[in-house]
């Protein structure tokens, strides 16, 4: 017999991860970061206090938030030789993988600064990852787009000089768009967590070895960048703009996953844990046609996600697997109307759920029931047999 699941071997797994920073219920699709339910924060908070918030288990006093936003500020600098790193890339380089290479390659700028158990090395690496993140990922799309490089500009917020770092150019003044900021502010809201992830486990795994922040969350990076992860994002609008360029009819489309011809999946559909709506594509589709009409952007992409959504929800093949649209599934249309290039989607995911990594990286570390991650197996393969030629 093939295709034996651990429970074929009547195998529960008890050994779950215990966390306090993100719960989720599937069935209902609720999701809080510390308590706190996704749709307040989404619509009142911002990046660097939900960021607090996951990191502390408690929202800042605005105090706390003003000098948690200037220390991050004055660490957006990247030391000038890896700036060099990225003229050592092809030119065709993916995002994804500049910044898991440059994010490992930050670690060997502060090796005598991370010790995983020293709280100073913790807090100050923490920092600057929060700061670095958004530097690597903007010069990653600058290089993909043949433009020089900018500097942090520390008089702006943590979004708008990201926003700066990516769509400014030298020979001219940058104006931030309020709705792009705000959007952009909501979607990193939407991203900062979400419990025990392929990349979140990822983290986790990799810093029980007792590897440094940097190293858990390069690793963390590779593990989002695969398309049934995060990669999902970018997939989504390839799929979207491959049935608008085949000519092919939606429902065509439709058949063609249901039969799985060539495993073609519907993606940003399905999800390991929501068996219901995820909470965030609600709020990220009540949001596509918002951005979009400020920024005066039609995009026939965004009504044909519509149609593939209708369709797909009223066909019973969705409905008896339990599919709905992911967080991935509306995202990449307001990207596209930002201006973002389809490949840097993903970074934009990494960049959110940066918070989520460090808080899960801090929480294993300084559990003191935290053991050298090793899953368990189930074995299936040959009983013992003698080698034939002794
Ligand atoms: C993210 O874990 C997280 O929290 C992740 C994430 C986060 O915030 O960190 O939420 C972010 O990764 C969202 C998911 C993004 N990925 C995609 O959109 C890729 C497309 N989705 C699928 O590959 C799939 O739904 C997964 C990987 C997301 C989940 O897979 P499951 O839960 O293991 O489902 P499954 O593979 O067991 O499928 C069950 C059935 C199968 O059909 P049958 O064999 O029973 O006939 O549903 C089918 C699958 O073929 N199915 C799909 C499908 N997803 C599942 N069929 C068509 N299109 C899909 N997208």
């Amino acid at each position: 017999k093939t295709g034996y699941t651990a429970l074929d071997y009547g195998f529960v797994n008890t050994a779950a991860t215990k966390s306090a920073v993100t719960y989720i219920d599937g069935d209902q699709g609720i999701l809080r970061y510390r308590g706190y339910p996704i749709e307040q924060l989404a619509t009142h908070s911002s990046y660097l206090e939900v960021a607090w918030l996951l990191l502390y288990g408690e929202l800042p006093s605005a105090s706390e938030l003003e000098a948690f936003d200037d220390r991050i500020r004055r660490h957006t600098l990247l030391h000038e030789d890896l700036k060099r790193f990225f003229s050592s890339l092809p030119p065709t380089a993916h995002p994804m993988s500049v910044l898991s290479a440059a994010t490992a390659a930050l670690s060997t700028y502060y090796e005598d600064e991370s010790d995983p158990h020293n709280p100073e090395h913790v807090e100050l690496n923490t920092i600057r990852m929060l700061a670095k993140l958004p530097v690597i990922a903007a010069y990653a799309h600058k290089k993909s787009v043949g433009q020089a490089f900018l500097y942090p500009d520390n008089g702006l917020s943590f979004v708008d000089n990201f926003l700066k770092l990516n769509f400014g150019v030298l020979s001219e003044v940058y104006e931030v768009n309020p709705v792009m900021s705000r959007a952009l502010e909501r979607l990193l809201i939407l991203h900062e967590d979400h419990e025990q992830n392929a990349s979140t486990s990822t983290v986790r795994l990799v810093g029980s070895t007792g590897a440094n922040q940097f190293s858990s969350i390069s690793a963390g990076i590779n593990a989002l960048y695969g398309p049934l992860h995060g990669g999902a994002n970018e997939a989504v609008l390839a799929m979207l703009a491959q049935i608008r360029d085949s000519g092919e009819s939606v429902q065509r489309f439709v058949e063609r996953v249901k039969n799985k011809e060539d495993g073609v999946k519907l993606m940003g559909f399905g999800h390991r844990v929501y068996k219901n709506y995820d909470p965030r594509a609600k709020l990220v589709k009540e949001s596509a046609d918002e951005v979009l009409d400020a920024l005066g952007v039609s995009d026939p992409l965004l009504d044909l996600a519509k149609e593939l959504e209708e369709i797909a929800l009223s066909d019973d093949y969705f409905k008896d697997r339990r599919l709905y649209p992911n967080v991935d599934f509306y995202t990449g249309v307001i990207y596209k109307a930002m201006g973002f290039p389809t490949r840097m989607f993903t970074p934009l995911f990494a960049i959110g759920r940066l918070p989520g990594w460090l808080a899960h990286w801090r929480e294993m570390q300084t559990d003191p029931q935290t053991k050298i991650g090793r899953p368990q197996q189930v074995y299936i393969g040959s009983p013992e047999r003698d080698y034939p030629r002794i």
